[in-house]
C-alpha cells in the first residue's frame, strides 16, 4: 500500500497522478486539514506534524510515503528519513529535476508556500546539477486558503495571482516550478497570467512518474492490490464541507472522505 499525506487536500492532485498512473496498487491518504495551512508554521511544527502524519499512514498499513507537500518535503524529510524504515519519497527532486530538462534559457521561476521558499530547497537542488541557471522564487501564501476553500477560479483570486506573479514577469523565465501541491488546482490561471511561453512543472504529476518508475524498477517495495482489488481511503482530520466538494472535484467521482 502506497502512503500518501500533505497538509490538506493538495496532495490530492498527487494521489490522482498515482492512481492513473499505478492502477494496481492501493492507496491510503491523510489530509491533516485541521492544522492546514503549513507554510506559515515553523519548520520544528512542520516535521512535529509530518512525523505524526507518517506514523498514521504506517498503522494503516502504508509499506512507503509519499509526502504529497512540498513544504513538509523541503523541511521534514531528513527527520522522516532518520524515524522511519520505510522509503520516505519527496517532492521536490522530481519536480527539479523536471525544470531543469525543460529550461532551454537556463531561468526557472518556483512558487510555493512560505516555508518552502524560505528553505531555498528549489534553488539549492537546481543549482547543484546545473550552477549556471538562475532561479527566481516567490512565496505565495494566501493560494493554499484559497484552494482550500474551493475558490480556484474567482475574481479574487486571479487578482491575488496578478500580484504574486507580477516580480516574475519581468525575469524571462521559461519554466515556472508549481513549488506547492495545491497549485495544479489554479493552473489554469497560472498559465494564463505567465503566457503560453512558459512551461508549467506540475511537482505532482512528476512525483508520481518518480514512483512509477521506483516501483517498476523495485517491485519488491510495496505488494500490488489486497485481496485482489485496489483500495483507495482518504482519511482527513477535519471534514469540511469545501473540503469534501474539492476533493470530488479532483477526482471527478464521488469520494468520501473519511474522517479519522
Ligand atoms: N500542498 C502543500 C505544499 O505542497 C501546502 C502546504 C500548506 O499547507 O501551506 O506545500
Amino acid at each position: 500500500m502506497i502512503g500518501i499525506f500533505d497538509s490538506g487536500i493538495g496532495g490530492m492532485t498527487v494521489a490522482r497522478a498515482v492512481e492513473q498512473l499505478l492502477p494496481d496498487y492501493s492507496i491510503v491518504y491523510f489530509g491533516d486539514i485541521a492544522r492546514t495551512p503549513y507554510g506559515s508554521k515553523s519548520a520544528a511544527t512542520i516535521t512535529d506534524y509530518s512525523l505524526r502524519n507518517t506514523e498514521f499512514l504506517l498503522q494503516k498499513g502504508a509499506e512507503i510515503i509519499i509526502i504529497a507537500c512540498n513544504t513538509a518535503s523541503s523541511v521534514a524529510t531528513e527527520a522522516l528519513r532518520r524515524e522511519f524504515q520505510v522509503p520516505i519519497i519527496e517532492v521536490i527532486t522530481p519536480a527539479a529535476h523536471k525544470a531543469v530538462a525543460t529550461s532551454k534559457t537556463g531561468r526557472i521561476g518556483v512558487i510555493g508556500t512560505r516555508a518552502t521558499i524560505r528553505s531555498g530547497v528549489y534553488e539549492q537542488t537546481i543549482c547543484s546539477q546545473r550552477p549556471d541557471f538562475h532561479v527566481f522564487s516567490e512565496a505565495c501564501p494566501l493560494l493554499v486558503p484559497l484552494v482550500e476553500e474551493g475558490w480556484t477560479n474567482k475574481q479574487e483570486t486571479k487578482m491575488i495571482l496578478r500580484r504574486y506573479l507580477h516580480p516574475l514577469k519581468d525575469k524571462q523565465i521559461d519554466t515556472l516550478v508549481l513549488g506547492c501541491t495545491h497549485y495544479p488546482l489554479l493552473t489554469k490561471l497560472i498559465q494564463t497570467r505567465v503566457g503560453k511561453r512558459v512551461t508549467l512543472i506540475d511537482s505532482s504529476v512528476e512525483t508520481a512518474h518518480y514512483v512509477r518508475d521506483l516501483l517498476t524498477e523495485q517491485p519488491h517495495l510495496v505488494a500490488k492490490k489486497d485481496h485482489g482489488i485496489a483500495t483507495h481511503h482518504y482519511y482527513v482530520s477535519d471534514l469540511t464541507d469545501s473540503a469534501q466538494t474539492v476533493a470530488r472535484k479532483i477526482f471527478a467521482r464521488p469520494l468520501e472522505l473519511i474522517l479519522t
